[in-house]
């Protein structure tokens, strides 16, 4: 009786560990993709779309960048969309309905770049998990 007891909590116990280090590896990586997205925003995104208190400057756009602070608030939703942000980066969904898309296709700017699949994918991540960062 004592020893099955004793079995019991010990798996009860690894159990539990596992899962509290799995959650905590699992922010960890969120977090170290959302630092790199974050490079990666103030190389090639912040022109247009401005990044923390630094506005755009890049200003002759038809119509001004969206803040990207604002993504879930816009939607008037209570998650992040992710897979519709991510599409909308690589280009595989258009936002505006007129005109032409004025935002760089960056599914096809890093093609271009030699970039795999599987990396243009990481970008992606990374790029999503930092916007996911900073929603207000
Ligand atoms: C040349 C200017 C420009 C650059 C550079 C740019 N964007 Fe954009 N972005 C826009 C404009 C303008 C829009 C509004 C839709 C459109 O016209 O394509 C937009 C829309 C978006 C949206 C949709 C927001 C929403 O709420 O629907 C996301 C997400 C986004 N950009 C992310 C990025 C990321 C990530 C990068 C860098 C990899 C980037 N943008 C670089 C101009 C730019």
């Amino acid at each position: 009786m004592f020893p099955k007891l004793l079995l019991g909590a010990a798996i009860l116990c690894s159990i539990l560990l596992f899962i509290d280090c799995n959650t905590v590896s699992q922010e960890g990586t969120r977090h170290a993709q959302a630092m790199r997205g974050k490079e990666i925003f103030a190389e090639q995104c912040m022109s247009c779309h401005g990044m923390d208190d630094l506005p755009a400057t890049k200003t002759d756009l038809e119509e001004k960048a969206p803040d990207l602070t604002q993504i879930i608030k816009r939607r008037k939703k209570s998650e992040f969309p992710v897979a519709e942000i991510a599409r909308i980066i690589d280009g595989r969904l258009i936002v505006k309905g007129h005109g032409p898309r004025e935002m760089p296709v960056w599914g096809e700017v890093y093609d271009s770049l030699g970039m795999d699949k599987e990396s243009i994918r990481g970008r992606k991540g990374e790029l999503v998990a930092y916007l996911m960062s900073i929603q207000e």
